[in-house]
C-alpha cells in the first residue's frame, strides 16, 4: 500500500501509510481521517477549494514521471475553469491517456497503488 506525504507551507509534513481498502477512498478522505487540514467545501468536485498538487514518488521518495490516472469529468471542468488545464491539455489526455497536470481535486481523486506527495 502506498505512502502519502502531505506537505504544506504552514503545516508540518506528514506521511500516512494508506491501509488496505483505501483504493476506494479519495485523497480528501484519507487526509481527513489523518487530521490533515486540507481545505474543502462542497466535497463534490464543484468548488475547487480542495485543489492540491500531486507528485508521484518512486521508491525512497524520489520524484518520478507523472502518473497516468485519469482526471474525473468534474476535475476537467473545474481545472479548466481555474486555468490549470486548457482544451489542448484535455485533448492530449484523451488521445495519449496521460495526465498533463499535477493539479487535482482531493475530493475526487481516488488513491492508487503509488506513493504520492500531496501539496496543499
Ligand atoms: S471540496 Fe469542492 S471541489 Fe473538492
Amino acid at each position: 500500500m502506498p505512502n502519502i506525504t502531505f506537505s504544506s507551507p504552514i503545516h508540518k509534513d506528514k506521511t500516512v501509510y494508506a491501509v488496505a481498502g483505501s483504493h476506494t477512498q479519495t485523497i480528501l478522505k484519507i487526509a481527513k481521517d489523518n487530521h490533515i487540514p486540507i481545505d474543502f467545501s462542497c466535497e463534490d468536485g464543484e468548488c475547487a477549494t480542495c485543489m492540491v498538487k500531486i507528485t508521484p514518488l518512486a521508491n525512497h521518495g524520489q520524484r518520478t514521471d507523472p502518473m497516468a490516472s485519469r482526471l474525473t469529468d468534474k476535475e476537467l471542468v473545474v481545472l479548466r475553469e481555474h486555468k490549470k488545464i486548457n482544451a489542448e491539455d484535455i485533448e492530449r489526455m484523451r488521445v495519449e491517456d496521460v495526465s498533463v497536470t499535477p493539479w487535482r481535486l482531493a475530493c475526487q481523486m481516488i488513491l492508487r497503488d503509488e506513493d504520492l506527495l500531496v501539496e496543499y
